[in-house]
């Protein structure tokens, strides 16, 4: 399987929108047009984009926020359920982690992913905090 990592804002977002879909992160197809305006913005105004392909077609995606001195999160971490566990998750981690080898990485992780990021070295912060929902309507929760 030769997968490609690509670092590129230059996606089809209407792919990108089907595998937040097909994980189960978006819920309303009614609203798609909504989300993918909204995704589409957030990864254009993220430093870093990486996506993976499989003979072209997108297979896996994630994006770095970062002040680009001290600091960075990473977000939307999705392979294609179709080719999960075959390292390609960790691949699209360890592209960003070279990417910014001195910054202080951050991420939200669900439950069921918690172990996927203790195998690149993250470790849990007990006091990590969230607003949930954001403070009036988040896009993606609502
Ligand atoms: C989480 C996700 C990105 C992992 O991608 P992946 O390509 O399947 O992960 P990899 O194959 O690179 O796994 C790397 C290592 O983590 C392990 N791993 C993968 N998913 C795991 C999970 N859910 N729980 C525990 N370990 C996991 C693998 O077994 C592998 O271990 P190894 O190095 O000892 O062989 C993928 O499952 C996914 O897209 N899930 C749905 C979306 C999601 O939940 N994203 C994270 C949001 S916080």
């Amino acid at each position: 399987m030769e997968i490609q990592l690509v670092e590129t804002k230059e996606i089809d977002y209407e792919k990108v929108v089907d595998l937040f879909f097909e994980v189960g992160f978006l819920r309303f197809p009614k609203k798609r047009n909504i989300y993918k305006d909204a995704i589409q913005k957030a990864f254009n105004n993220s430093q870093y984009v990486v996506a993976a392909f499989l003979n072209k077609e997108l297979i896996g995606f994630v994006r770095v926020l970062t002040d680009e001195a001290l600091f960075a999160t990473l977000w939307n971490m999705i392979v294609k359920p179709k080719y999960q566990k075959k390292g390609i998750g960790k691949l699209l981690i360890e592209k960003c982690l070279d990417k910014y080898p001195n910054l202080h990485f951050f991420l939200i992780a669900d439950d069921d992913v918690v172990d996927f990021y203790k195998k690149s070295g993250f470790k849990i912060h007990p006091h990590g905090m969230y607003l949930e929902k954001g403070r009036k309507v988040c896009i993606l929760y609502n």
